[in-house]
């Protein structure tokens, strides 16, 4: 009896398991009730008492190690069809590849950038992070300025003011403290102010300002600079007109307006039915701002502009609300696939 023990090891140990039906043959033979294993179970009342016990436990063995054999054979079947998976069909159709789109807001500021490089201008850049004199005093803020309170401004410290910058024009004041004139810079960048967001605002947002200083240069210059610059961001018959307005660090200051691009002055409620849409300041750089940046404010003089990189790009594309930009949804992104 032991013999045959013996001998359904050996072919347990040398059954050759290659496919699902393999598999099924080796499950029949040794592990199903009706198997030979099955059967020496079956013999035990046959086996005198005194051997009982050492064949009860030889057929024990046997049939644990017909057991774990089992399901080494289970798992390396599975485990070949994953290599199945490494080796992939080569004739089935390809998954499409999904191309990034240029933001619009990209797009906007590279034909910003590349209408006044035309006319000669640079780009400058500048920190995000500000300390106050860059952002404020030597702007020609008053020390008593709504725009330094904390309710328009994100101040990091306090005494000395550190701050987000609000706008681009720390950047100017950079560049006029490091470079002689003639100058002519555009400041592309992200600002901060602490506004609450809806369609229209946002508390991060992104400016386009532009500076020109050198001598003689008039308002005259100003005018036609943007005039030029409306008629290539927008339509040749695009409309530009000034309003006066205040700001600390220029004068005479202005509000630029353009004819509204969605309803071309027809009316309509991007334009609240003025037919006009205000697209950024600008003025002649005040002498004060000149004279803190070390330059001849009798020998030089210069403009500044400044505009909402979303609010140009609104107009650009009849875009209504201005979190889309920043909400990431490809159904909005997808629709610029031609940038
Ligand atoms: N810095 C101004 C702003 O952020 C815009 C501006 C720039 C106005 C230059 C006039 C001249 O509101």
């Amino acid at each position: 009896m032991s013999n045959s023990i013996e001998e359904i090891k050996k072919e347990v140990e040398a059954f050759v398991v290659s496919s699902e039906a393999e598999l099924e043959a080796y499950r029949m033979r040794f592990i199903s009730r009706k198997s030979i294993i099955g059967e020496l179970f079956g013999n035990m009342k046959s086996v005198p008492a005194e051997e009982r016990k050492a064949y009860g436990q030889d057929v024990n063995a046997l049939k644990n190690l017909a057991e774990e054999r089992f399901q080494f054979h289970i798992d390396s079947l599975k485990s070949g069809s994953k290599k199945a998976e490494d080796h992939p069909d080569l004739t089935l159709p390809p998954i499409e590849s999904q191309f990034g789109t240029i933001h619009p807001l990209t797009a906007t500021r590279q034909r910003f950038i590349e209408i006044f490089e035309r006319i000669g201008f640079n780009v400058s850049s500048g920190p995000e992070i500000e300390d106050d004199w860059h952002n404020f005093t030597a702007l020609n803020f008053p020390e008593n300025h709504p725009a330094r309170e904390m309710q328009d401004t994100f101040f990091l410290e306090k005494n000395p003011d550190i701050a987000l910058r609000t706008h681009t024009s720390s950047v100017q004041i950079r560049v006029m403290e490091n470079e002689k004139p003639p100058i002519r810079t555009l400041s592309p960048g992200r600002v901060f102010r602490n506004e609450a967001i809806s369609a229209r605002a946002h508390c991060v947002f992104h400016q386009m300002e532009g500076l020109y200083i050198d001598k003689g240069v008039s308002f005259a210059d100003l005018k036609q600079t943007l005039y030029h610059f409306a008629k290539e961001m927008y339509t040749k018959d695009t409309q530009v007109r000034f309003r006066p307005s205040y700001f600390p660090f220029t004068e005479p200051s202005a509000e630029i307006d353009i004819s509204c691009q969605i309803c071309h002055g027809e009316g309509c409620n991007i334009c609240k039915y003025s037919g006009w849409v205000e697209i950024g300041g600008a003025g002649m750089v005040d002498p004060n701002v000149l004279e803190n940046c070390g330059i001849d404010s009798s020998v030089y003089s210069g403009f500044a502009f400044g505009m909402g990189i979303e609010r140009i790009t609104m107009l650009r594309y009849g875009i209504k609300d201005l979190r889309l930009f920043t909400e990431n949804d490809i159904r909005f992104l997808k629709q610029f696939n031609s940038l």
